[in-house]
């Protein structure tokens, strides 16, 4: 089977480096007409630069079709006139990477606020914009594939970075709601949570790794999550071409003896066995399990 993005048009945020302009590069390989958005600015967010415009000059050298945006994503206005422009230009959007990132890390007791609601502000709130920005499109084509960036940092933890994991975690639960959402209109949501050596990552690569660590080697999973035969509602890592999924499981858990937290205490062990554990496929189906789980004591 060969994927191809062949009449599709797609967008990348932040793609004016590292892993968002390995995505764009690759979908324009394939076919794809794809806007190069980012406003090009430093690693924590500040300053400006035309960063998107040499990925389009890169992508039109190689024959493909691409045009660049150089708005914030923050920028709920901003992105709904880049998608009326690409809509214009090329008669619609089927392909939204939420890739635009940035970082302010801090140890808590000394994160400032600010920091945190930037953080937040880029990542989540801005891949809103651009979702929310596509969306309709996306519907009424009764076609659209969504990638959402976690991180390893949202799923599982990582010191000095809790606005970066707030933000993380909250795109895997974002994208968990839109693929049920989207599923009746054919628009499948998934997360991907990267491991590159970027600039993002360039003070925790060792150089022997770097190489191994290109963004080149996590496209594949991005590419396959938002390809015509991509599943909906999954969350795969990706470094170093590993490819790996990550779950939100449930364990069957107890029936609490009696009503109060001494009971949680004493029935922990089973409460937490991981024996018989499941992934709801919706919040809904959680409730049910838990029907099940008085009706099996
Ligand atoms: P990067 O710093 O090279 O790329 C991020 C891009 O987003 C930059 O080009 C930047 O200018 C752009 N950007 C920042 N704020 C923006 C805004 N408001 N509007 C438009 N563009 C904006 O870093 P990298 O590693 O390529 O990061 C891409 C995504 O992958 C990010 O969401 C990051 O959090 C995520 N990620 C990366 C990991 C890694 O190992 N490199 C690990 C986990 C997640």
């Amino acid at each position: 089977m060969t994927i191809s993005f062949e009449g599709r048009v797609a967008i990348v945020t932040g793609a004016g480096g590292g892993l968002g302009r390995a995505y764009a590069l690759e979908l324009a390989k394939r076919g794809a007409k794809v806007v190069v958005n980012d406003l090009g600015g430093s690693r924590d967010g500040t300053g400006h630069s035309d960063a998107a415009l040499a990925v389009v000059k890169e992508i039109e050298d190689a024959g493909g079709a691409a045009m660049s945006d150089g708005g914030s994503v923050t920028e709920f206005a901003h992105m709904e006139a880049m998608v009326a422009k690409a809509k214009a230009a090329w008669g619609g959007v089927h392909i939204l990477i939420n890739n635009a990132g940035i970082l302010r890390d801090k140890s808590f007791a000394k994160m400032e606020m600010a920091d945190f609601r930037a953080v937040i502000d880029v990542h989540l709130n801005g891949s809103a914009n651009c979702t929310k920005a596509v969306w309709e499109v996306m519907r009424e084509q009764n076609y659209g594939r969504i990638l959402m960036t976690a991180s390893s940092t949202g799923l599982y933890g990582n010191f000095g970075q809790a606005n970066y994991g707030a933000a993380k975690l909250g795109l895997a639960g974002f994208a968990k709601t839109l693929a049920l959402e989207g599923a009746k209109y054919n628009v499948r949501v998934n997360t991907i949570a990267p491991t590159a050596a970027t600039r993002m990552t360039e003070d925790i690569f060792p150089p022997e790794l770097l190489e191994r660590f290109q963004p080149e080697a996590v496209v594949p999973a991005a590419l396959f999550l938002v390809s015509e035969e991509a599943p909906t509602n999954v969350i795969l890592g990706a470094g170093a071409g590993v490819v790996q999924a990550a779950y939100v499981t449930l364990t069957r858990g107890a029936a609490l003896r009696e009503p109060t937290p001494e009971a949680v205490a004493a029935q922990y062990a089973e409460i937490t066995d991981r024996t018989g554990e499941t992934v709801p496929q919706s919040g809904a189906e959680q409730a049910m399990t838990i029907l099940q789980r008085l009706q099996g004591q």
